[in-house]
């Protein structure tokens, strides 16, 4: 079954392809051909099937083929697809943003919808440089971000992001802005526990933006629970408030990307819910808005900001498929689930089984360091040695090969390595907000199954 499921020396042939044209060299490993998923189980076209722990790069928040949301896309798509906004409203556009206002509450009156995680991230800090402009405050252009961190992966969402890695290749295409330490809380220095290092990354925040001068910063955009760059990091509450206070001190507009965190998938609609003492002033989601179904990113603003900037001449930002009346109408349908099922609920009940049954499996494996997250996002962090922390070999590639043997258990997980592994290697344990508890509990056992394989091959 392992030699069948990642064949090895399939050619690519000579045009065309799978996207992993890009990625992996002609005649390297190929994947298994999708068939169909229902709920948190999809099929290969060989009939194997597999338990989806992870929703893909932490997308599908619903699950495979919801009836709701395609009966949404399939009556949309027969009225019309697209409708340019030069000539147009759409009331799926209009129906969606009222949802999402409605539900993210005040402070977030206006919601500009785009494509994705990235372009979220772009307009939203544009929105932002406009906001600043038409409030005299000129000079303030700087993006300040966490390293390591991601907020998508076009050059404007790069050059807030903190992954040396990617920084090392793009930097001469981009004006790479200041990072300031995310405060980890498992591998600390030696003086330091998670609330000192909190303190201290929050201290780095200051010092960065009086550095950098006050007048000069824009912004400050984070992750509030951290998605793939730092596996779910959950700073300690006084993080956040302190965040917030700096930021308002230095009429700095605090922005939290949501794009994985957000849509319900830490328990709460809107993650900064979580702390609601250190509210930002924008928000940017993606990823689980629309659960995969159509693409989408959503920027949340205040009125205030939206009004300022159009009265000043209007947003110079757009793509072609800003409000796409198609993917709107799937978003509306996808938020009206988690709203309607309350799945928010379901994600933090299952998360806290889910974590339950992963404490447990890491006092039995060799190599399960540390388990964190909040509601259903969640990471294990893989160590060669629990007591000393101590990074895997980057030559073994460990996340990639644990995904490999995930695979031939029937379990799908998600990893990809940043910042080179510089910080550690985890893999995120983030199954739908629908999962069960027969399949919480089955994926505990099958990721048993896999960390136990991968430690065997270990030595
Ligand atoms: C926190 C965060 N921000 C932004 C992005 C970029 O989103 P997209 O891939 O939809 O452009 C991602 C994608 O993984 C993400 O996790």
């Amino acid at each position: 079954m392992a030699a069948e499921l990642n064949k090895t020396g399939g050619t690519f042939g000579t045009h065309g392809g799978p996207i992993d044209v890009f990625y992996t060299p002609d005649g390297g490993k190929r994947h298994p051909v999708v068939s169909h998923g229902k709920g948190a189980w999809i099929w290969d076209t060989d009939g194997r099937q597999y338990l989806d722990a992870c929703c893909g790069p932490v997308a599908t928040n619903i699950g495979h083929g919801n009836e709701r949301v395609i009966a949404a896309m399939m009556d949309q798509a027969q009225k019309i697809c697209f409708a340019g906004k030069p000539h147009f409203e759409n009331q799926p556009n209009i129906d969606l943003a009222d949802l999402v206002t409605k539900h993210a509450g005040p402070g977030f009156e206006r919601a500009f919808i785009c494509s994705g995680g990235s372009e979220a991230n772009e307009a939203a800090i544009k929105l932002a440089r406009q906001y600043a402009i038409t409030r005299g405050e000129t000079a303030r252009c700087k993006v300040l971000g966490r390293d390591p961190g991601y907020h998508g992966s076009t050059l404007g969402a790069a050059a807030i992001s903190g992954d040396p890695a990617s920084e090392a290749v793009f930097s001469g295409m981009m004006r790479v802005m200041p990072k300031v330490p995310a405060p980890f809380n498992y591998r600390l220095p030696d003086n330091h526990d998670a609330d000192s290092y909190a303190r201290h990354a929050a201290a780095m925040l200051e010092a960065a933006i009086l550095d950098e001068g006050p007048e000069t910063v824009l912004a400050f955009i984070m992750e509030p629970v951290g998605g793939l760059a730092t596996g779910a990091l959950v700073a300690p509450d006084h993080y956040y408030k302190a965040v917030r206070d700096i930021c308002t001190r230095h009429g700095v507009l605090l922005i939290y990307d949501e794009v994985m965190c957000g849509a319900g998938r830490t328990g709460t609609f809107l993650c900064a819910e979580h702390w609601p003492d250190a509210k930002p002033d924008m928000i940017t989601l993606a990823k689980g808005i629309a659960a995969g179904y159509t693409p989408l990113g959503l920027v949340l603003a205040p009125a205030t900001m939206v009004d300022a900037v159009t009265r000043a001449g209007g947003f110079m930002h757009g793509h072609t498929y800003v409000a796409n009346p198609l993917s709107c109408a799937v978003g509306h349908a996808v938020v009206s689930e988690l709203i309607d099922n309350d799945l928010m609920a379901n994600a933090t009940k299952m998360g806290q089984r889910l974590r339950a049954g992963l404490r447990d499996l890491q006092t039995r494996s060799g190599i399960l360091g540390d388990v964190r997250g909040l509601g259903l996002l969640n990471a294990i962090e893989i160590v060669r040695d629990k007591e000393t922390k101590e990074i895997l070999p980057a030559t073994l590639k460990a996340v990639y090969r644990l995904i490999e043997i995930g695979m031939q258990h029937g379990l799908l997980l998600y990893s990809r390595r940043t910042a080179d592994g510089k910080y550690g290697e985890w893999l995120m344990v983030t199954p739908p907000l629908t999962v069960t508890e027969d399949e919480v509990d089955e994926i505990v056992i099958r990721l048993g199954k896999t960390l136990a394989t991968f430690e065997s091959e270990l030595d």
